[in-house]
């Protein structure tokens, strides 16, 4: 309830505002007075109701009047302009239907700020002149240079915006200059101390009110009449144009549908996704129902005698100012500019023209508020230039150049950006090179790839990870298809993962994959001939069962394979293997291996063996992010921690690493003796036994580290588990 009547309240705020915008809007484009309130009471009424934008208002718009002219003087006469104004909505419709409306969402954020920015600074500058009684430009108009229809009277003679301001303060009018300033004054005095407590009522219908009544107060030397209050005409029938439908045959008018068409949709949703911005409740309009809405209030406009209508962002800033919640006040606004052109005439045609300018100038210095332009320079040169040059090009021209101007720099901006953004990064360890793209890979990015793929070392192996790349530029494919065929011969590997256009490995690459794959069941075979030559039972033996005299714990690394390194035949290592060889009491493989070794198998002996150059602790001694890595390697990063004093005496770095990975190794010893399974054998047999090794990949040799943890002293008791290790002595060492 409480918002319906702040929704009748902004809208008659919004109407009274609206009444001389229609006017002035009219008389700029040439045309009858009442084609601007037509278009007024179709904005509200028809477009309001179909629309989804909660806070827009639409009408005739300031930002059309130089198309409406240019296309009147083409067409010659009005009715025919009318058919175009038809046509163009039926245009638009059809945008809608073809739902071309989502590329509003296109709009560079920068052009949209500075879009209200412009008209804020031009309500400012443009409103000033009617604040202080000179009245000679049509109120509501826009563009930066005058035309000859833009002056209520005479020429335009190269009258600007800024030559406006300075003949106004040449022809100050003492009673509109003190009911603008008034009006203004209450303004600010009802933001700051009223509008709190008279939620419901709008400041501006207030400043409107109270301007009426002090004008017939103010004594006759200082009362503001003619020219200087609204003047609506009188409507009758006889007034009323409709369009010409024998101009259907005429192609300009076609031509004329089109641009309005198109300029109408743009401003439409540029002023609704600005509109969407300021909204309090941050709600968003639908972009092809606001076209399809537009396109029913042009073709009913037209078909009445109306000017074009879009959505208009000067009016849905006052709607907004004014307390508006919902739609019903754009719709309402529209009713009663119908009302008061039916029966209100008088009434209405007393308002100064000082008192509106006032509404317009208080939301103006809303719009145009200088925190803007800080909040656009904290984001960089990227927002705020084309910001800014959004601005100034919409004073010095008109809204519609203005944007493009703007969108143009932003655009440049845009592309530069793409250039600056990284579009992959490298990786290097060893023998693998892995080059990740990044989502977006530009043409821009081919030349720095295009030297990392030089330095790609003969014989290695180069990885292409595009999983995450949304966007591949066909230049850029173009080189990793360039470089596929060259790294043949450097005999450089290249492995694609995620790049949909280069996932067909060629045929070559298949078949040697395939061939790869091949020799392993050919060299097993050849392995079950050579065996069964030396010892024919060989099998059978294996068969019967095993009897391994190892547990060997080692890291993935494909380079310590721990039969080979210790030439052990089969049978004799029980194997567990993961990276970086950590033994966590959480891995229920590992502490399976751990179990079934120690308990059923009865091995006599444990071997916990990491390697120099591990690949898994030099991830965890790197402060990068691996993912789920990071969590397996922190037993390592906590080695790290628990040996800062030792590790800070080795300067040199490859030494360090060298200890950390030994440290890590005797840690590992450890965990396996505080393991109740371990010491519960222990305790009843004496084994096993835990060694701690490093194999040197280097040299391929093994360092035994001589791991030496007596368990009753080096364990805290915490560990020890049910078990007295004082009867039974030396027990984890060699
Ligand atoms: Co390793």
């Amino acid at each position: 309830m409480a918002n319906l009547k702040k929704d009748i309240a902004s809208s008659i705020a919004v109407g009274l505002v609206a009444i001389p915008l229609c006017l002035g809007i009219a008389h700029a484009s040439g045309t009858p007075l009442i084609s601007g309130l037509i278009a007024g009471i179709v904005g509200g009424l028809v477009i309001g109701s179909f629309s989804k934008s909660h806070l827009a208002v639409s009408g005739p718009a300031a930002g059309l009047t130089t198309i409406v002219l240019a296309a009147i003087a083409t067409l010659k006469d009005f009715d025919v302009f009318l058919t175009a104004v038809v046509l163009a909505g039926v245009l638009q419709v059809l945008f809608g239907k073809m739902r071309v409306g989502g590329l509003s969402r296109l709009f560079p954020s920068p052009v949209i700020k500075g879009m209200l920015s412009a008209i804020g600074l031009i309500l400012i500058m443009k409103q000033f002149p009617h604040l202080v009684g000179f009245d000679k430009e049509s109120f509501g108009v826009e563009e930066f240079f005058d035309t000859d229809k833009d002056i209520e009277s005479g020429g335009s003679q190269g009258l600007n915006t800024f030559r406006m301001i300075g003949l106004a303060f040449a022809s100050l009018e003492p009673g509109a200059f003190t009911i603008g300033l008034s009006s203004l004054a209450l303004l600010y005095f009802w933001d700051w101390k009223m509008a709190k407590r008279f939620p419901i009522i709008p400041g501006s219908l207030v400043a409107v009110g109270v301007a009426v009544l002090g004008n017939q107060v103010l004594g006759p030397g200082l009362r503001v009449a003619g020219k200087h209050l609204v003047k609506i005409p009188e409507l009758r029938p006889d007034n009323f144009v409709h369009p010409n439908w024998g101009a259907l045959s005429n192609p300009q008018v076609y031509l004329v549908a089109l641009t309005i068409a198109l300029v109408a949709s743009v401003e439409s949703l540029l002023s609704v996704e600005a509109l969407d911005r300021l909204d309090p409740q941050n709600r968003r309009t639908p972009p092809n129902a606001e076209l399809l809405a537009q396109g029913i209030g042009n073709i009913i406009s037209g078909l009445l005698g109306g000017l074009p209508i879009t959505a208009v962002i000067v009016r849905g800033s006052v709607n907004l100012a004014a307390g508006a919640t919902s739609k019903r006040s754009a719709i309402l606004h529209g009713a009663w500019i119908l009302v008061a052109c039916l029966g209100l005439r008088n009434g209405i045609n007393a308002i100064p023209l000082a008192a509106l300018a006032a509404v317009l100038v208080h939301v103006g210095i809303k719009m145009a508020h200088p925190k803007n332009l800080k909040e656009m320079s904290k984001r960089g040169w990227s927002q705020l230039v084309p910001y800014v040059v959004t601005v100034l090009a919409i004073l010095f021209t008109d809204l519609l150049i203005g944007i493009c101007i703007g969108t143009v720099v932003s655009a440049f901006f845009i592309l530069r950006n793409l250039h600056v953004a990284k579009g992959f990064t490298v990786h290097k360890s060893g023998l693998i090179t892995q080059i990740k793209l990044h989502q977006e890979v530009t043409f821009f990015h081919k030349v720095r790839l295009s030297s990392v793929l030089e330095a790609v070392p003969a014989g290695s192996v180069l990885e292409i990870d595009g999983s995450e790349a949304r966007t591949i530029d066909h230049d850029v494919l173009d080189l990793l298809e360039l470089f596929k065929a060259q790294a043949a011969h450097k005999n450089i590997e290249i492995i694609f993962g995620g790049i949909s256009l280069m996932e067909s490995f060629s045929e070559k690459q298949m078949a040697a994959m395939q061939a790869e794959y091949e020799t392993l069941l050919s060299n097993n075979q050849a392995w079950v001939e050579e065996c069964q030559k030396e010892d024919p039972q060989y099998f059978e033996r294996m068969a019967i069962g095993q009897k391994p005299t190892f547990l060997f714990i080692g890291c993935s690394d494909s380079r310590v394979p721990a039969e080979v390194i210790t030439r052990t035949e089969a049978g004799k290592l029980f194997v567990h293997r993961n990276i970086a060889n950590v033994v966590s009491l959480h891995d229920m493989n590992l502490m399976s291996v751990l179990q079934y070794s120690v308990e059923h198998l009865v091995v006599p002996h444990i071997i916990v063996c990491g390697h120099y150059g591990c690949g898994g602790v030099r991830a965890a001694l790197s402060s990068q992010s691996f993912g789920l890595i990071d969590n397996w390697v922190h037993p390592i990063k906590k080695v790290v921690d628990e040996h800062q004093a030792e590790l800070a005496l080795i300067a040199d770095a490859d030494q360090k690493e060298r200890r950390i990975i030994e440290l890590h190794v005797l840690a590992q010893v450890r965990q396996i003796l505080k393991t109740p399974v371990v010491q519960k054998s222990i305790q009843k047999l004496g084994i096993p036994r835990v060694h701690g090794w490093v194999y040197d990949l280097a040299t391929g040799k093994i360092k035994d580290l001589k791991a030496d943890v007596n368990l009753q002293d080096d364990l805290h008791p915490v560990f020890h588990y049910e078990y007295d290790f004082q009867k039974k002595a030396p027990v984890a060492q060699n």
